[in-house]
């Protein structure tokens, strides 16, 4: 693998060990995959930043580096709300270790801006080269913004945003971006709801894997958009999707459906996902709301109140921004969390049956929860809530 003098020094040590382990990582990475060099990075956002997911052994190899990143670089969402941890119902000593991984970030020089979400929070440009972890931020960087990253690992993103660099290999390579796969659906105008992009993600990250699926005849918004590829990339290894029409590299004329294998999904498969079991609290906000999806949500809880548990995740600097929102939604009882999210905190892990509108934490709430998972658009859940 080609490295620049500049790297090679790196590789040597002159820069300190931490950065000689980092691009050690990032040189094993590109040599296992084949990259013939590093390529510059615009942003990184790095995963395991929950004291759930990463526990002491994490924390501690996050305290033994000495270094700074070298470009902007944001956190996955932690376990709890820094300062709602107590009515989130999270345990003190969780908290305490929480507030460790976070110092440990702040000393790397870590922006501590936690969301799955970080598309909203910094400007990201089609084309751009990016090292993003939280897979569901992957799929939308890539497909939705037209930026380029793999799916990296915690390691292999905290590497990169240090060095400022990462191998380039995959999907940061034009010609790997070309969908492989084709996807109809029998009855497309029926794919409204975010919870219905949600579900047929959820169908359809099972079907195709890792390979890159182009749709046609879905005409989804943004929001829409996130919804299908975050299941897509949990119940499969999707890391780019396109759709006809709609994301910005499906306009190319390279980059079509014809010619390609094409599987038919159906609506009523789709619907199977949704099921009525009883639950005893409610979860929306995965991935974390955008703006307008607080907006709405706020509409729908306009003088209800809710009678049972309701989460609702978003990024700090969201919620700040959309203040009104979120008081007509608290006023309904149901509470706002910054920064943590339904499946990397321990307070859900109390609940035995969790509703969501997302497909991908109808994926993860079974394993990281302990919960049975029913999904439904947030109209429904909001019915659930307030009858
Ligand atoms: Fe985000 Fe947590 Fe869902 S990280 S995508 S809200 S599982």
């Amino acid at each position: 693998m080609f490295l620049e003098p500049e790297e090679e020094r790196v590789l040597n040590g002159e820069f300190g060990e931490t950065r000689q382990q980092m691009m050690e990582l990032l040189v094993g990475l590109g040599r296992v995959f084949g990259a013939e060099r590093l390529v510059e990075i615009a942003s990184a956002q790095v995963s395991g930043a929950s004291y759930k997911t990463i526990g002491q052994w994490g924390l501690e190899w996050l305290e033994g580096l000495d270094a700074r990143v070298a470009v902007p670089t944001m956190l996955n969402p932690i376990g709890m709300d820094r300062d709602r941890w107590r009515e989130m119902g999270v345990p003190e000593d969780f908290a305490v270790k929480q507030e460790e991984v976070i110092a440990a970030y702040a000393n790397l020089g870590v922006r501590l801006e936690c969301t799955c979400t970080p598309y909203y929070l910094s400007i990201t440009q089609y084309g751009e080269h990016l090292a993003w972890a939280e897979s569901s931020a992957v799929v939308y960087a890539n497909s939705v913004i037209g930026a380029r990253t793999n799916r990296e690992g915690g390691p292999g993103a905290l590497a990169a945003a240090i060095i400022g660099r990462t191998p380039y290999y995959g999907l940061h390579i034009f010609a790997n971006r070309r969908p492989s796969i084709a996807i109809a659906i029998d009855e497309p105008a029926a794919v409204r709801d975010a919870a219905d992009y949600g579900a047929l993600g959820y169908v359809a990250g099972k079907l195709v894997g890792n390979r890159i699926p182009i749709f046609s005849g879905i005409r989804p918004n943004r929001d829409q958009l996130k919804a299908l590829g975050a299941a897509m990339a949990a119940t499969g290894a999707v890391a780019l999707f396109h759709v006809d029409g709609i994301t910005p590299e499906a306009r190319l004329p390279t980059f079509r459906c014809d010619g390609l294998e094409t599987v038919e999904i159906t609506m009523a498969g789709v619907r199977e996902v949704f099921s009525s079991i009883e639950v005893d609290a409610i979860a929306v906000g995965c991935p974390h709301l955008s703006p307008a999806e607080m907006e709405t949500l706020a509409a729908l809880l306009q003088g209800k109140k809710v009678k049972k548990p309701f989460f609702v995740f978003a990024a700090g600097r969201v919620i700040a921004e959309s203040r009104d929102a979120v008081e007509r939604i608290e006023r309904s009882g149901a509470r706002v969390y910054a920064d943590t999210c339904v499946v990397v905190s321990p307070a859900l892990d109390r609940f035995d049956a969790i509703m969501v509108n997302s497909g991908k934490a109808l994926a993860y709430v079974p394993t990281m929860c302990g919960a049975v998972a029913r999904i439904g658009t947030v109209e429904e859940c909001v019915a659930v809530a307030t009858m």
